[in-house]
């Protein structure tokens, strides 16, 4: 198994060390796409993201959307969306894909070990971590973010590819940033 783990405050934090962690993937790139076009799709979402929630502070609708952002913007993505925390357990939030498992304990599938590590995890090969959980028997790749409000533990953004491979640290930085501006834009609402 090749596995990413992105320690969660080197991944959040856009420094050189974040930089230096991210670099230490042991994973091969197989989605073919320039590191420069991933990084300018992700500098792109941001902006439409931030365009998405501007003077809009409905969680779940916020929520939805930036997930049907991820599902439309990115390519060779089949599943986008959210688990939230809830005591010791992750549950279903707004996503765009398959239906998926609605509860899932912390430690458990990629999803519960990303929230219990508190690290964002990229899955080259889903098939190759022990305990994933299958939603969509289409998916092969996969990477998670967890979603914090300070050093507090919200839930994870999850997204999943039928292609092997398909997420990198581009993704990683990429959607750590959007996680990010979402989370500071829901700032308050007591999630
Ligand atoms: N594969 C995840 C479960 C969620 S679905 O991919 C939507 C996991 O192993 O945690």
């Amino acid at each position: 198994m090749t596995t990413l783990i992105a320690k969660k405050k080197s991944a959040r934090k856009g420094t050189a060390a974040k930089k230096k962690a991210l670099k230490k993937k042991v994973f091969k790139r197989r989605d073919g796409a320039p590191k420069s076009a991933k990084s300018k799709l992700y500098a792109n979402l941001v902006v439409q993201l931030l365009s998405l929630l501007k003077g809009e502070h409905d969680f779940i609708a916020n929520a939805s959307n930036f997930s049907a952002l991820l599902f439309n913007s990115l390519p060779n993505v089949n599943w986008a969306g959210f688990y939230f925390l809830q005591g010791e357990e992750l549950v279903l939030g707004p996503f765009q894909g398959n239906p998926a498992c609605v509860r899932i304990p912390l430690g458990k599938g990629v999803c519960g070990v990303a929230a219990q590590q508190c690290e964002t995890i990229i899955v080259p090969n889903v098939h190759e971590f022990p305990g994933h959980i299958a939603c969509d028997v289409a998916s092969n790749s996969e990477i998670v973010v967890p979603l914090f409000d300070g050093e507090r533990l919200l839930g994870v953004l999850d997204l999943d590819s039928p292609l092997l491979g398909r997420f990198d640290d581009r993704d990683a930085e990429g959607l750590n940033e959007l996680a990010t501006v979402f989370v500071a834009h829901e700032e308050g609402l007591g999630l």
